[in-house]
């Protein structure tokens, strides 16, 4: 990748990664590695990265969410593709049984008649909407492939509130990468008989200058750990399905640790209770790591004992952070906090991932309140690991063996996600 952005060339998602897949000559023409590059909307802290869709070639910026259970699209009234083929109702493509019957036209991408429904959700949108199943070509790193499913929605013609509310101004859409039938991983890995695994690793947007190597597997084992991917038997979407797992990424967190000491909460909050409420669940949506307000007390409090005990300078509070300090008190010794996980393994949430810099020598604990009531879902997660704590972590998550691997952050190794 010969990319002149430091962000381009170091972050990025594999979809069903083979990490030696670019120096060995497969026989098939199949690809097996697809990489994208992801950038950091610095206004609303959210990721993104671009796709080409369609014929003529169109290319879309897309909002990435781990929640995201399939691919949609902005196809306003300026977008037409001659490739796009919309799959019809009853279809084995089709796995709804409700149907959009007819469209009133102008005919196009976004309104055909007897097509499938799809829908396109956005959890910071206040609705839920809907779109039309539809098959195009999508241009992924060097490769056009076809076949794959995606949902296309004319955004324009909303008039309340649109899908892309809550994204980047540049965006159109999102690229889901839940555990789901229609997401962009699980479909490259059916269509190219590959293992069902992507990685993630986000960029943050201050960062220049590494190099573009790839890193092989067994350098990497090094620094990554393992821990069970949980599955949550209650849908945690807008839509609320019964007897329908959640295709969100949940982890087993044991206990959270500040300085060592374990915090004391409610132990139940930590697992996933009958209504699907409670556990922890990753989110690249939310952009700070979010704490329902009953373990969010304990932990800010206990934050700031820790914090005071080392002679951190507490300033005023920089909504939406509460425990805010004179930059120039911390240098290097912030409270250590520790999620552990199951067999005692534990992410250590390296400082840069803890901290944010909101101003001239403030920074702030990048760990907020979630509150107590759900948002666009009727479940809710006691923690929300968000996209600010995720920086600069090498994810892998394996959906067949239902394993999320992770690096911790590998600039502690003084290596980057390349
Ligand atoms: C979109 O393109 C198709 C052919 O590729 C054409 O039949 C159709 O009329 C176009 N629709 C609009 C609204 O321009
Ligand atoms: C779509 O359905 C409407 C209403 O039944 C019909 O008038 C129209 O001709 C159909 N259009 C196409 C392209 O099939
Ligand atoms: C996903 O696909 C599998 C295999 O085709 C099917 O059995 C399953 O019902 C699908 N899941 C959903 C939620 O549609
Ligand atoms: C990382 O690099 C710095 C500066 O080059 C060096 O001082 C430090 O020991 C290195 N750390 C590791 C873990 O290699």
């Amino acid at each position: 990748m010969a990319s002149s952005s430091s962000s381009y060339i170091i972050h990025f998602f594999i979809l069903s990664l083979s990490f030696f897949s670019l120096s060995s000559l497969s026989a098939s023409s199949k690809p097996n590695s697809f990489i994208l590059p992801i950038k950091k909307d610095p206004s609303t802290n959210l990721f993104y990265t671009s796709v080409g869709i369609g014929t003529p070639r169109t290319n879309f910026n897309l909002v990435i969410d781990l929640a995201g259970e399939n691919l949609w699209y902005d196809c306003d009234t300026h977008y037409n593709s001659s490739s796009y083929t919309p799959i019809q109702c009853g279809s084995k493509q089709c796995p709804d049984v409700a149907c959009i019957v007819s469209c009133d036209g102008p005919f196009k991408p976004g309104c055909t008649n007897n097509t499938c429904p799809a829908s396109a959700t956005n959890s910071l949108a206040n609705f839920i909407f809907g779109g039309g199943l539809g098959q195009d070509f999508i241009f992924i790193s060097q490769y056009k492939v076809s076949g794959l499913l995606s949902s296309c929605v004319e955004t324009d013609r909303f008039t309340d509130d649109s899908p892309l509310n809550g994204l980047p101004k540049n965006t159109k859409g999102i690229i889901g990468l839940a555990r789901s039938n229609l997401s962009l991983p699980t479909q490259l890995a059916l269509k190219n008989n590959l293992p069902t695994k992507f990685s993630l690793c986000l960029p943050s947007s201050n960062k220049q200058g590494f190099t573009n190597l790839l890193v092989g597997s067994d350098e990497l084992s090094k620094f990554v750990q393992t821990t069970p991917l949980v599955v949550n038997p209650v849908s945690t979407g807008a839509v609320s399905v019964e007897g329908v797992p959640s295709n969100e990424y949940f982890i087993d967190v044991k206990a959270i640790k500040i300085d060592g000491h374990v915090l004391n909460f409610k132990p139940s909050l930590l697992s996933i209770d009958k209504k699907g409420n409670g556990g922890t669940k990753i989110s690249t949506i939310t952009p700070f790591t979010e704490l329902q307000t009953t373990v969010y007390k304990p932990f800010i409090r206990d934050f700031l004992k820790k914090a005071s005990d080392r002679k951190l300078k507490r300033v005023e509070s920089v909504a939406p952070f509460e425990a805010c300090f004179d930059s120039t008190s911390i240098e290097n010794t912030v409270p250590r906090i520790d999620l552990v996980l199951q067999k005692g393994v534990q992410w250590t949430i390296h400082e840069t991932n803890l901290m944010v810099n909101v101003k001239k020598n403030v920074a702030c604990l990048g760990i907020v309140d979630g509150g107590t009531e759900p948002r666009m879902s009727f479940t809710k997660a006691s923690i929300v690991i968000g996209g600010h704590q995720l920086v600069d972590n090498l994810l892998v998550f394996d959906l067949s063996s239902s394993k999320l691997s992770f690096s911790s952050s590998l600039l502690v190794h003084n290596a980057s996600c390349s």
